[in-house]
């Protein structure tokens, strides 16, 4: 098949050291829904992702729990799969940063890098913290705001007054792990020299092929005029003692965590690859003919379309097709809290007893292809997936298949499938899965809820309640019935991106195999009964 497309996405990595909660939830849920309706067209997808095991926080965590940070790493793994697999997050492998595979591969892109002449090693002076021996980011040092003179500030910015700040510049300074007053000591550091014309010079023609706009604007303004060079060169090690990859060639230091995480995404797919036999290579050097898409945060846009690409381009990969950025959720209006009891985790929602797919529906049914917020109303939520979900689509069945059944042996009219209503829902395809394939998943439910709406109508006017008290009437009762179900069947098509469970359990009950996008146009037939 000509039109066969391969196709490499991505989710990113989450942090191990917390939860899986529904704000990271809206970035699973949209980038599992994409992949599903292109497998649906039969590509050649694949869906990777793995946790984000390395940093400070991490190992300092371990080091509180009693644990070592693989132990650490290897409990959160597990319960981010659990998390993932009962959100219906179908990927095809979940692995983890700390693997053999992202060590080699971060090694051998550094020094790809470093044979271009684009890592250059500089010593520059931080704080220190002399009890922990260690060398303190940003947000392990607390002192007093130089501006309004608030104690207990964080080293970059005054949670009172707003004001941004180097951590030199605090008053009073100590370390938020000891306490102690960190000295300043210099050290050997190693940068990516983002700032080389070269890099310029690729990022100004790769920002051009950008999907969303919000994202060349944030890419032209970091990259400024041309002559501006606004670009900087990126600290890319850390001193020990930190939890990651030892950088080669320079012992004792680290990859930052930044460096190996989105390499962490080739990582995850070389152990795909060799465990299904497939070419790795083909799929990443520089002329791939296969698409490489990384769905993320509007937060960590940076990385994946400054760093991520230029290492890529540097060290003699392909470049990603594209990057789709989504916004932030809000839980009633408001950032999510712990107090106000609206930090829901994937975990906790599962508690409850909701269905997992009615979350999935929701946040589909809010999503665009844009970066702007979204909001999840936690009173609308029932009310909205219970009117479109059971009130406009589970009903077409409900109200037909009863007769069906007793009446007709489950069997459907074939006369009754070239109606016009199902014409209509056929239709609609091609917009439908233009609005899928573009990430319109808002306009998308939107489309299939008006073709629910209009089912309803046809049921309330034809009435298969009152046929069925007409034993005249059987021939009309059947047709309206098996309008009815092939109906239920083309929509559960359409949904099933969103809802697969929902939808194996139709296909089931419909007695018909798992259905692909071209499937719509093959409607039931009398070979088989329903359920
Ligand atoms: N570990 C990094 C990503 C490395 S990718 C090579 C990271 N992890 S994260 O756990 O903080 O976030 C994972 C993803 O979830 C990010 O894309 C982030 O934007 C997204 N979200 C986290 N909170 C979110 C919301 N409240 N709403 C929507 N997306 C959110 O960043
Ligand atoms: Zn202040």
């Amino acid at each position: 098949m000509s039109n066969k497309r391969q196709i490499l996405v991505t989710s990113a990595l989450p942090y191990a050291n917390g939860q899986i909660h529904i704000g990271h939830l809206v970035e699973y849920i949209q980038t599992d829904v994409w992949v599903r309706y292109l497998k649906l067209n039969q590509h050649e997808v694949y869906y990777v992702g793995a946790d984000d095991t390395h940093g400070t926080p991490i190992m300092l965590r371990a080091e509180k729990e009693g644990l070592t940070p693989k132990q650490l790493i290897d409990n959160v793994w597990k319960e981010h799969k659990r998390d993932f697999d009962a959100f219906g997050i179908s990927f095809d492998n979940y692995y983890t940063t700390d693997s053999p595979e992202n060590k080699e591969l971060a090694s051998q892109i550094y020094l790809e890098l470093q044979k271009n002449g684009l890592i250059a090693e500089r010593e520059i002076e931080q704080y220190y913290d002399p009890v922990k021996e260690m060398f303190l980011s940003d947000r392990f040092i607390k002192g007093e705001c130089p501006k309004c003179h608030t104690k207990d500030q964080y080293g970059d910015s005054c949670e009172n007054c707003g004001a941004t700040y180097a951590p030199t510049d605090l008053i009073n300074p100590y370390s938020a792990l000891s306490g102690a007053e960190p000295v300043r000591k210099k050290s050997m550091h190693y940068f990516f020299k983002l700032s080389d014309t070269r890099c310029e010079e690729f990022l100004r023609d790769w920002v051009q092929g950008l999907a969303q706009v919000e994202a060349t604007n944030k890419m032209r303004e970091w990259l400024g005029s041309d002559d501006e060079h606004k670009l900087s060169d990126w600290d890319i090690s850390r001193d020990a003692p930190y939890f990651g990859f030892e950088i080669p060639g320079a012992p004792n230091k680290y990859f930052y965590v930044w460096l190996d995480a989105p390499v962490g995404y080739y990582a995850s797919f070389k152990n795909l690859a060799d465990k299904i036999g497939l070419n790795f290579n083909d799929w990443v050097k520089p002329d791939s003919t296969t698409e490489q898409y990384h769905f993320i945060g509007k937060d960590i846009l940076y990385f994946h379309t400054l760093f991520w690409p230029a290492m890529l381009k540097f060290s003699g990969h392909r470049t990603p097709t594209n990057v789709f950025a989504h916004g932030f959720l809000t839980v009633d209006g408001a950032k999510m809290s712990k107090s106000r009891g609206t930090f829901i985790t994937a975990d906790s929602f599962i508690q409850t007893g909701m269905n997992p797919e009615w979350l999935r529906y929701y946040f589909a049914a809010k999503l665009n292809a844009s970066m702007e917020d979204l909001d999840l109303n936690l009173s609308d939520f029932s009310a909205r997936t219970n009117s479109d979900l059971v009130g406009k689509y589970v009903n077409i069945a409900s109200r037909a298949a009863g007769f069906l059944v007793k009446r007709f042996d489950g069997k459907i009219n074939d006369a009754a499938m070239s109606h016009e209503l199902l014409s209509n829902l056929r239709a609609a395809q091609s917009n439908i899965g233009t609005l899928y394939e573009s990430r319109e998943f808002g306009k998308a439910m939107r489309a299939i809820m008006e073709l629910a709406d209009q089912v309803n109508v046809f049921i309330d006017g034809n009435k298969p309640w009152d046929l069925a008290k007409d034993a005249s009437k059987a021939d009309e009762l059947h047709a309206v019935c098996s309008i009815c179900l092939e109906a239920f069947r083309i929509l559960t098509v359409y949904l099933s991106p969103v809802m697969p469970t929902t939808a194996a359990k139709a296909y089931a009950f419909l007695n018909i195999a798992t259905q692909n996008w071209a499937d719509i146009n093959v409607p039931l037939n009398s070979s088989q009964a329903i359920n």
